[in-house]
Order: C-alpha cells, then structure tokens, then sequence
C-alpha cells in the first residue's frame, strides 16, 4: 500500500512516499525558516503563501524521487489540523482535490499522531509495542499520551502555559541567536556548565502529569538583565537545558510506571535535543525501559509520518468526508481518536 504524505500545518511543506506505514520511498520538506527568521515566529499569513508556492513542487520531488505518478499512489493522507488553519488549508485542499481527481481514497490524520508515528519509519531498528507512552515535544505541544493502539492517544498531561520548544526559541530570542533557536541552545548546552546556576523545575504538583515552562523562561529572562553579561552564554544555556530535560525526562518515566508499559516514545522536534535523548536513555537503562527517539529528520515537521499514520486511518477504513475540514487546537473534542480527558 503506497500512500502520499500531504504535511502544511506550520512552517514546513513536505510531501512523501510511504509504503506499508513503515518503508519511506521518498521524502521532501521545504522549511521556511529563512522566511519567518528575521520576525523571531511564524508569521501566519506568510507561512500559507509560502505553502501555496511550495507544495506542487514539492509534491512533484516526492513523486519524482520515488519514480512514481499519481496513478501508482494507493491514496492521499494530508494533515488535518492541529495547527495554522490558513497554512493547514492549504496542504488539505490540495490533497484532498489530487486524491478526488484521481480517484483515490483520502484520509485526513492528526498530526501529533502523525509525530507519534515517526518511530515506526527507522527501518533497522525494533518497533515500540502497544500500549506505550508518547512524550511528544515541539514548538507547538508539550504532552504524554497513552497509546493503546494506531489510531488512539490518550491524553495523560500536557503543558499548562508554553511548550517546551516554544521555551528553547523564547530564551534563544533572549540570547540574541534567531528563530528557530532549539537546535542552536542545545549545541551552546554542549559546551557549557551549569554547575552554580539552577534555574526553577516547574513540576507543578509531585503525582500530577501537567507541563509548566513560562516561569523557567522568565527566570532565565531576569539571569540575563542582573548578569550581565558575567557569565559565559553556554554555561546559561546548559543550565536552561537542564531544567527542561529534567522536568520532561521525570515526568514521561512516572507517565511509563504509571500505565505500566515496557516502551516510551519521544518524539516531536524537540526530540532531536542530544541533552534530553541522553538523559533518557540513562533513565530507561535504569528503569528498563524500551525507548525509541526518531532519528533527527523525522523529528521536525514531515509528511513521511502522516502517510505513515494515514496507513492505519485507511486500514481502519476513516475516510475523510468530502465536506470534511481542517481544526486548529489540539483540545477540539474527539478529534480522530485523539481523547482528551
Ligand atoms: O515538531 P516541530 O518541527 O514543529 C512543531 O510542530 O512545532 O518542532 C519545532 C520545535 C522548535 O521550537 C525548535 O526550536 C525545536 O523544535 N527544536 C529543538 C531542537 N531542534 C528543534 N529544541 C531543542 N533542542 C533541539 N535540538
Ligand atoms: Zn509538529
């Protein structure tokens, strides 16, 4: 089964090819940071023009790269939401009308399930095993999930205020370093040393699953100002690094104990943070837990996990309606299998 991944939902256009929900035959993503870098975020009506520009070409490469036409496609899965309705409009009227002229079954998929999917496209690597938990981190959500099968997230706990990537690129901004700033924060946390700087770990109440990440982003605001400029950069960013991977890393393992699963996901761009994969992966050892983190490609935005979760939508027979349409937040209601408590 060959489907085409349709992904438009923020800043990125991608398209690709996947078989089966596992095999990526090609994938394209056209980033649009050079775009939105000089506005420090995305700014909306810019993202859906750019997407308008981007996505034939851009579905054309992935076809191209597969040697494939539409006529050898088995069926079209284009992001639904959440995310930018105006940028998400785009990718899902052009799927959905490829996939109606020519014939093809549509599925519109959640992209955080998209994301949760990630992990089954590393073709040399072991599968996680049903039910696992989901830690899914990026610029837009910060959540656990129960995963009890393809097509389901449950909802365990989920930021009250920012997302963790929000946190990296607002304390990025700070530093003066541009947007996105979590890939550039990490690389300065290498470097560094916290020793002698803690910064707050929001972990709300001890049982609960909740995310916090504003104050830790306005304690690392007041360090810059009463500093100034005395300590080395890198030394502030390792500590900012280490309260975010602190929080997050303590919480999924209480999340993993608590559903009593064996397997843990990370995924999400966040999830390309050597800091946090690092301490993770000591905390599965310990604990004996099987933890799988897409390799850095697959973190960030792309289509290859949207075609590889529609695979499950059209196996389960969730075709999109022909008056269907796309959603922005995360919390609508029962939005394709994604329950909120
Ligand atoms: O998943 P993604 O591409 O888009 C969303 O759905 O939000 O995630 C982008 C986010 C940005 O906030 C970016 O700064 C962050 O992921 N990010 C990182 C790293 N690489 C990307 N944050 C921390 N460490 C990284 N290495
Ligand atoms: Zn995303």
């Amino acid at each position: 089964m060959r489907i085409l991944g349709i992904e438009s939902s923020c800043d990125e256009t991608a398209a690709s090819v996947v078989e089966d929900g596992i095999r990526i035959l090609s994938s394209e993503v056209a980033s649009q940071v050079a775009i939105h870098h000089r506005y420090g975020g995305v700014v909306p009506e810019l993202a859906s023009r750019r997407h308008v520009e981007a996505i034939c070409p851009v579905v054309e490469a992935a076809l191209m790269g597969c040697g494939m036409k539409v006529r050898d496609l088995d069926a079209v899965a284009v992001t639904q939401g959440p995310g930018l309705v105006g940028a998400l409009l785009v990718g899902f009227g052009f799927g959905r009308a490829l996939a109606f002229g020519a014939g093809l079954p549509c599925v519109g998929v959640n992209h955080l399930l998209g994301h949760v999917h990630s992990v089954f496209l590393e073709a040399d690597r072991k599968p996680p095993v049903y039910p696992f938990v989901a830690l899914v981190v990026s610029g837009g959500h910060t959540a656990l999930y129960h995963v009890p099968d393809p097509l389901t997230l449950r909802l365990l706990g989920q930021t009250r205020d920012d997302a963790a990537g929000e946190a990296y690129d607002k304390v990025a901004k700070l530093m003066g370093l541009g947007y996105p700033g979590g890939a550039v924060v990490d690389g300065m946390a290498a470097e560094g040393r916290s020793a002698g700087i803690s910064f707050p770990r929001a972990f709300l109440d001890k049982e609960g699953l909740d995310f916090s990440f504003s104050g830790l982003k306005s304690a690392v605001a007041r360090y810059l100002t009463e500093d100034g400029g005395k300590t080395p950069r890198v030394d502030i960013a390792a500590a900012f690094q280490e309260a975010v991977v602190e929080v997050l890393v303590t919480k999924a393992f209480l999340a993993v104990k608590r559903m009593g699963c064996r397997d843990l996901i990370i995924v999400g761009g966040v999830a390309a943070n050597r800091g946090l994969k690092q301490r993770a992966g000591e905390e599965a050892r310990r604990q004996d837990v099987r933890l799988h983190v897409p390799s850095p490609s697959l973190c960030g935005d792309n289509a290859a996990m949207i075609a590889a979760a529609g695979y499950h939508y059209l196996k389960a027979g969730k075709m999109l309606a022909l008056e269907g349409d796309v959603f922005s937040r995360a919390t609508d209601p029962e939005r394709q299998g994604v329950l909120h408590r």
